[in-house]
């Protein structure tokens, strides 16, 4: 009977079949270890000469890494082996014979290996991290659903920009009408909270991003949350519950692959509410005390977004994520709702990750009023028969309304501990990156 490694623990003693691939293969004289990984795991294997047939010590002997395999042999615990656990190998059926498999144990680099990427997957750190991408989808799935929200997609194919004109990524649609990938399902979402009340869209956003960082991808998966009779304070609040939710899961069900990362598991235990939450102003006031103390090397000037260096430094001075509100109306999205007292401020949140992670959420209140938002539409120089639908919402029912979007793979990249987010997605898009 096929049994997956990480059941192994419930079989020991017995004889069990394995069907995976060899990771690697030492032999010494009449012994070989070969250690196979099947997707859940990886175990290794002992093969005593004289205890198999000549034919499987034959067929063993010159296989190459990543050759399919299929073992059989009776499991032993053994607390010296990587997983708890060994297999005595009494049969072996070879499947594939594989040869000069390109990505070997020693160190590649991230071109040959991104050049590489379907192959890539099966290396160990590779695996953990996907597995803590998959454990993040499932948490927040989780949360929203258990939460009283709705799963209402949004299209991908869309007639207008979202956030921002110059990231769009246009498509032929059928030559007569222009149509564009889409960056965010937030219009559609407000439309779908007004019918539902709470919804949330979970699906692929484009930005022709044409900067090459290590927060920016080309194709992203973004989780939109929102909410009707609902303010920036609980945005906020929803996303302080939200990020705290995914932490505990991860750190939960990713036992095995926090420690493959090395992840501090401390950081991640850190991420509880309440969340420290800074009102642009203080957050430009810090700016300017690190920068008369030679911390901060360029004077941060009132009315600017922040850029990667401020965002770290910001979170810096916290365990916890940061929320920075209350940003500049120049620098944030057309359909933001102002501040009532200061006509130049949005009510928008951005959430800043700790340890230089920077931006993982971004979002706020959006704008009641007919006439504000028809004069942002012209403002923003944004064609107004395409957003005549987005205008109907406030001409049919308009209350109060917030929520927010979070990009998957930033988040993966942080609950990882790694410097790229490039790792999170199986097949990255980026500026120059298409392929495989
Ligand atoms: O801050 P953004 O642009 O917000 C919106 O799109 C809102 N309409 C969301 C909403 O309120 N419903 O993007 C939200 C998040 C960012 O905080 C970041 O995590 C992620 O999406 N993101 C990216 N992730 C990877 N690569 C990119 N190029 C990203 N751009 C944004
Ligand atoms: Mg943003």
């Amino acid at each position: 009977m096929q049994t997956y490694i990480k059941d192994l623990s419930q079989h020991v003693g017995e004889e069990v079949t394995l069907k995976g691939w060899l990771y690697n293969l030492r032999s010494s004289g009449k012994l070989m270890f070969p250690q196979l990984r099947d997707g859940t795991g990886i175990v290794q294997g002992v093969v005593v000469k004289n205890s198999v047939s000549p034919e499987i010590w034959e067929a063993l002997k010159p296989l190459g890494q990543e050759s399919a395999l299929i073992v059989t042999g009776r499991v032993r615990a053994d607390s010296r082996a990587p997983g708890g656990f060994e297999v005595d190998v009494s049969d072996a059926q070879v499947v594939q014979n594989a040869h000069d498999f390109p990505i070997t144990l020693k160190e590649h680099g991230p071109e040959f290996l991104l050049d590489n990427r379907h192959l890539w997957l099966r290396s160990k750190k590779q695996h953990a991290i996907l597995k803590v991408r998959h454990t993040v989808v499932k948490a927040v799935r989780d949360f929203l659903d258990n939460d009283g929200f709705t799963l209402a997609d949004t299209p991908i194919f869309t007639p207008a920009a979202c956030e921002g004109t110059t990231t769009l990524f246009e498509v032929d649609y059928f030559g007569d009408e222009k149509a564009y990938l889409t960056q965010s399902g937030q219009l559609y979402n407000e439309a779908t909270a007004a019918a539902f009340g709470k919804v949330y869209c979970f699906g692929p956003t484009f930005r022709a991003e044409k900067s090459k960082t290590r927060r920016h991808l080309t194709e992203f998966w973004m989780v939109e949350p929102e909410m009707a009779y609902a303010t920036l304070d609980d945005a906020m609040n929803l996303a302080e519950r939200f990020l705290s939710y995914i932490a505990a899961r991860v750190l939960d069900e990713r036992v095995e692959e926090l420690k493959t990362l090395e992840r501090d598991r401390s950081k991640l235990e850190a991420i509880v509410p309440p969340f420290p939450r800074l009102h642009y102003d203080e957050a430009v006031k810090i700016l300017h005390e690190g920068f008369e103390r030679g911390e901060v090397e360029n004077k941060f000037e009132w009315g600017g977004d922040l850029g990667a260096p401020d965002e770290t430094y910001l979170s810096s001075k916290y365990d916890q994520p940061l929320m920075v509100h209350h940003y500049p109306a120049a620098v944030k999205a057309f359909y933001m709702k102002r501040d009532p007292e200061r006509d130049e401020i949005a009510l928008g949140v951005d959430v800043l990750a700790p340890e230089g992670y920077g931006e993982v959420i971004g979002g706020g209140e959006r704008t009641t009023s007919f006439e504000f938002l028809e004069q942002q539409i012209a403002a923003h120089g944004l064609p107004k028969e395409a957003f005549e639908w987005y205008l109907d919402l406030r001409r049919y029912g308009s209350v109060p309304h917030a929520g927010f979007g979070m990009g998957i793979e930033r988040c993966t990249a942080w609950m990882c501990g790694i410097e790229h987010i490039r790792e999170t997605i199986p097949f990255p898009r980026m500026l120059y990156r298409l392929r495989p």
